[in-house]
């Protein structure tokens, strides 16, 4: 559903599927151990419960649509596209608020904010979730399409990192519904 009706819907779906804590299943995360590198698998560790259920079902999507063509960088770009966030210490709510915050004004000024204590510098850090886990996946060793996509998600097309091949940046940008 498009429009305000459908984006307040979804909102209050995130909302409430992300107050549980559970973590996604056995055999879920027996699948993402085997995709991750050594140094993916802390920056894993640190996401939080609704974060990783988000990503697995990012990727488990990516795999149904690409089949073998889901190489190990592309699948660990969507389990990994948000570990920026990891830095916001932001809560539930506040996600929340940050998202209908995150207009393009309020993005304008993330970069400043994000160097400031308190509730604006945990605004202004999660608003820049895809550039600081670009920098992560740098220090982890992921490849370069990994982290690119990181950085890239949630850019218009035309501004994607070139190490994102258009058709894949496609499929990982409908599987990632927020
Ligand atoms: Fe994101
Ligand atoms: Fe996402």
């Amino acid at each position: 559903m498009k429009g305000p009706l459908g984006q307040g819907l979804h909102l209050a779906r995130r909302f409430f599927g992300s107050l549980s804590r559970a973590e996604p299943g056995p055999a879920d995360t027996a699948w993402v151990e085997g995709v991750l590198l050594p140094g993916e698998r802390g920056l894993w560790a640190r996401m939080s419960a609704p974060d990783r259920r988000h990503a697995v079902g990012v990727a488990r999507a990516v795999q149904a649509e690409m089949g073998p063509a889901a190489t190990r960088p592309v699948l660990a770009a969507a389990l990994l596209h948000d570990v920026g966030k990891v830095d916001s210490g932001l809560g539930t709510l506040a996600r929340v608020l940050a998202t209908v915050a995150g207009r393009p004004a309020v993005r304008r000024r993330s970069a400043e904010l994000a160097g400031r204590g308190g509730p604006l510098g945990r605004l202004g850090r999660y608003l820049r979730h895809p550039e600081i886990g670009g920098d992560l996946l740098r220090a982890a060793g992921s490849d370069s399409l990994t982290r690119a996509w990181s950085e890239s998600h949630h850019r218009p097309e035309e501004r994607w990192d070139p190490a994102v091949p258009v058709e894949t940046g496609r499929v990982l940008k409908a599987a990632d519904d927020d």
